[in-house]
């Protein structure tokens, strides 16, 4: 038989998705899952958004420019201004989503064998784009406990080698919902100055920060327009995860370039998703008041609840909508697949992601889970008390 990749082989699954077969026969016995696993809003899509697309009397559906509409590249950068993020519309190309962009973005900047250096527990996807470029995750561990905040510059610094090409932050971030404070970011900039690496940025969570703290986009530090590179997505922002529209900005003409080359192999974003994406522009500043405050009571809750189950550790997301748990098992991989296998209170159960697979460290995360607050606050206050009466009942 014909021999598959080596790459191939190596490509993990993701932890977000792999338990799915698990909790699909869950249901098929009758067994209510709450899922905590994935970062799939329950939140509506704005009306105009779909609406443009329904409204459209589009007689040939056409392929768009590779890098992506003009009209919506130029709505997208005066959405960036009122950010603060100053990029004209040629300096954003219009992608599939921003696994697309960041998959883009690693093909255009580093060879096999390049280092990257990753804040570790990173977005469990970056080891596959790594791997499916043939690149090394560096990670740089931040702890629960420092709630997650960066390491020092010497850490970064000490992992620096020849082969190092960018550093790659989440801001905020998945899984760990920390928000990079301007301070921080003032520190990698002095890093990939001193040691001319790329500085990617991955702000698709940019509107989801809470209380007090603001997001500072590295886009805002004039003096890195050469190094800086960020990716973005609807996504989440207006929850279109299946318009699968994000797109990368840089002010460097030649990385600018070289990923349109891969943007021109692909022929184009989808065009309907673009229009849809170009009308959730409008959305008013009170959608995400509404749907952040949506989020802070969750989380506020999801957090108070979980702290009152003992030997269960949980740092404060001040973004996005994730948190980690570290919880007195071994293997949480087991213990997800447990609770969707044998475990059920009032046929109801829980299904998470096992932290494992957002590090890239051997070891690391298995006794934590990844939880996304995207359900409403009576089904977090039950699922909670599950994973509580689940841990009881568990034995590693
Ligand atoms: C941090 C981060 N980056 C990128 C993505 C991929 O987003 P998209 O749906 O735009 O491909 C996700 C999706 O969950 C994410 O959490």
């Amino acid at each position: 038989m014909p021999k598959i990749s080596h790459k191939g082989s190596l490509m993990p699954e993701s932890p977000i998705r792999k338990l799915v077969p698990f909790a699909e026969s869950a249901k098929k016995r009758g067994v209510k899952v709450f899922q905590l696993n994935i970062g799939q809003p329950d939140i509506e899509t704005p009306k105009h958004a779909l609406d443009a697309v329904k409204n459209n009397n589009i007689k040939v559906l056409s392929y768009s420019r590779s890098e992506g509409s003009e009209e919506y590249r130029t709505k997208l950068s005066k959405y960036y201004s009122s950010k603060n993020i100053e990029v004209d519309a040629d300096q954003i190309i219009v992608t599939s989503g921003a696994s697309e962009a960041l998959l883009f973005t690693f093909g255009s900047i580093m060879d096999k064998d390049d280092e990257i250096i990753v804040p570790e527990p990173f977005y469990a996807n970056y080891n596959g784009f790594s791997i499916a470029n043939g690149l090394k995750i560096i990670p740089v561990i931040s702890k629960i406990e420092d709630n997650f905040s960066l390491p020092n510059i010497e850490k970064f610094e000490e992992l620096i080698t020849s082969k190092t090409k960018a550093i790659l932050i989440c801001n905020p971030n998945n899984p760990t919902g920390y928000l990079y404070s301007k301070k921080e970011i003032k520190k990698l900039v002095q890093i990939v100055k001193k040691h001319d690496l790329f500085l990617i940025a991955d702000e698709v969570y940019r509107e989801f920060t809470y209380d007090e703290d603001f997001h500072y986009s590295i886009m805002e530090e004039e003096s890195i327009s050469e190094n800086a590179i960020m990716i973005d997505s609807v996504s989440k922002r207006y929850s279109m995860c299946g318009a699968r529209i994000g797109c990368v900005v840089t002010k460097n003409k030649e990385v600018k370039n070289t990923i349109l080359k891969f943007a021109q192999a692909r022929l184009s974003p989808p065009t309907y998703a673009q229009i849809a994406s170009e009308a959730a522009i409008d959305t008013p500043d009170s959608y995400f008041e509404i749907v952040n405050n949506k989020y802070i009571k969750r989380r506020n809750i999801l957090i108070a609840e979980l702290n009152k189950i003992s030997n269960v550790k949980v740092a404060s997301p001040k973004g996005a909508f994730y948190c980690i748990v570290e919880l007195p098992v071994k293997n949480t991989n087991d213990f997800a697949k447990w609770m969707l296998d044998k475990f059920h209170i009032n046929n109801e159960t829980v299904m998470v992601a096992p932290a494992e697979g957002f590090y890239s460290t051997n070891g690391l995360g298995l006794n934590q889970i990844r939880i996304a607050y995207v359900l409403k606050e009576e089904d977090l206050i039950k699922a909670v008390n599950i994973i509580k009466l689940a841990l009881e009942k568990y034995t590693d």
